[in-house]
């Protein structure tokens, strides 16, 4: 196996197999199915909402390089008159810098500063994305999910409902068949605003968002939070975690926000703190009837793929390794997302095949009718606590 997997990482630097997963399977028998909001997808690895994925283009170049899905960047919510209680989070900003950030023990993670929020543009303009990636999801080539920020009232004052109804109509009529699939961020930035200081009123979000997105929505919808690191400890996590038992999914969790730089950030000290509070929330009895779980945060080998999935998470959404120079991917050809599968999925040491074989090696992960399945590594993450 190890020796296959060498070979196959070597010739797939080009070029990886149109259908990887089929291969993967035929190969290695190893299936790599995973789930999405409720999704079956045919590998773990998606896009998270962000500057990747602002127009038909970047979707296109993920459905040709096998990405399993992606999220498209958050849009403001709006009332029929354009009015947007959000609109401090609608601000204009193109600059990224890709760099490194340190963390503790010496090690050196990646990050991407950028002081912009959300959509910019008129959401007539989002709607037009949303139905290219309508079209996709419905040919089979990537499931495209909008993702939205809606009003978050303070703790004495009413949800706008008019911002949700309008803008989940106007999602449902852009993508026309149910379900409609909607992801809500709770944003780094919102952790870092005043909004966010009173614990009492984030809960009151996380319990009352869900049932608000369902009650606009004009036909069935499935909702996934996208919680924030809230500047609180990891208990204070895990009770957000709980109080969102009324969405279908939750992703977690977004970047840590720098207060004294004023920009979010991701790297080590991010994947450390995510893990760290779902194993947690894995503990019995901590979790009574939680949404699935997708994880977000530092991933930049199959190896941290794993760790999320080994606390529950069925698929992960990434960013940063996205974007990292050329010259950190061992593929030559392709886009930067074919050059990050090839990696994630094949590395002969890091990647999730090798970690996959080696949880079997090692009697943590058994073959089921010969096969070896990612959402297997989730399920006796449960089963274990
Ligand atoms: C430049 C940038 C913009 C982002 N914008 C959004 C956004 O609009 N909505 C959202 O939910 N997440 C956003 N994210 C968060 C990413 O989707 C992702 O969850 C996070 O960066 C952690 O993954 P990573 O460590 O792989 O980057 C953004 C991240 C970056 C780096």
């Amino acid at each position: 196996m190890r020796a296959k997997l060498e070979r196959d990482f070597d010739r797939f630097k080009r070029e990886l197999p149109r259908d990887f997963p089929a291969h993967v399977r035929g190969s290695y028998r190893i299936d790599l199915t995973a789930r999405y909001l409720g999704e079956l997808v045919p590998h773990p690895i998606g896009k998270g909402s962000g500057q990747l994925s602002l127009n038909p283009g970047q979707l296109e170049d993920d459905a040709a390089a096998g990405l399993a899905f992606a999220v498209l960047k958050t849009v403001i919510a709006e009332d029929e008159t354009g009015t947007q209680t959000m609109a401090a989070w609608a601000i204009h900003e193109t600059k990224m810098k890709v760099e490194r950030r340190p963390a503790g023990a010496g090690r050196a993670g990646w990050t991407v500063s950028w002081k912009g929020r959300g959509w910019d543009r008129p959401f007539a303009e989002y709607l037009a994305l949303v139905r290219a990636g309508r079209d996709l999801t419905r040919g089979g080539r990537l499931l495209v999910v909008p993702s939205v920020k809606y009003h978050l009232p303070r703790l004495a004052e009413p949800f706008r409902e008019g911002e949700y109804r309008y803008t989940t109509a106007q999602l449902a009529d852009a993508w026309r068949e149910p379900p409609l699939l909607v992801e809500k961020d709770f944003s780094p930035t919102l952790a870092g605003d005043a909004l966010a200081d009173d614990r009492a009123q984030i809960l009151r979000w996380l319990e009352d968002v869900p049932r608000q997105i369902r009650a606009a929505s004009p036909i069935p919808v499935r909702v996934a939070l996208k919680l924030m690191n809230a500047r609180f400890d990891d208990a204070f996590q895990v009770e957000m975690m709980n109080a969102s038992a009324g969405a279908d999914a939750l992703v977690c969790f977004n970047r840590l926000f720098d207060a004294e730089r004023s920009v979010a950030y991701g790297g080590w000290d991010l994947s450390d703190r995510n893990l760290r509070v779902l194993a947690t929330h894995l503990t019995p009895g901590a979790t009574p009837g939680v949404p699935a779980l997708t994880g977000t945060g530092n991933i930049g080998s199959g190896r941290m793929i794993l760790e999320y999935a080994r606390r529950g998470c069925e698929s992960v959404q990434l960013h940063t390794f996205f974007q990292l120079p050329l010259s950190e991917y061992a593929a030559t050809h392709g886009s930067r997302a074919q050059r990050a599968l090839h990696a994630l999925v094949f590395h002969p040491r890091d990647g999730l095949l090798a970690g996959m074989l080696e949880l079997e090696a090692r009697g943590a992960l058994e073959r089921q009718s010969g096969e070896l399945r990612f959402l297997d590594l989730g399920a006796r993450a449960h089963r274990a606590g």
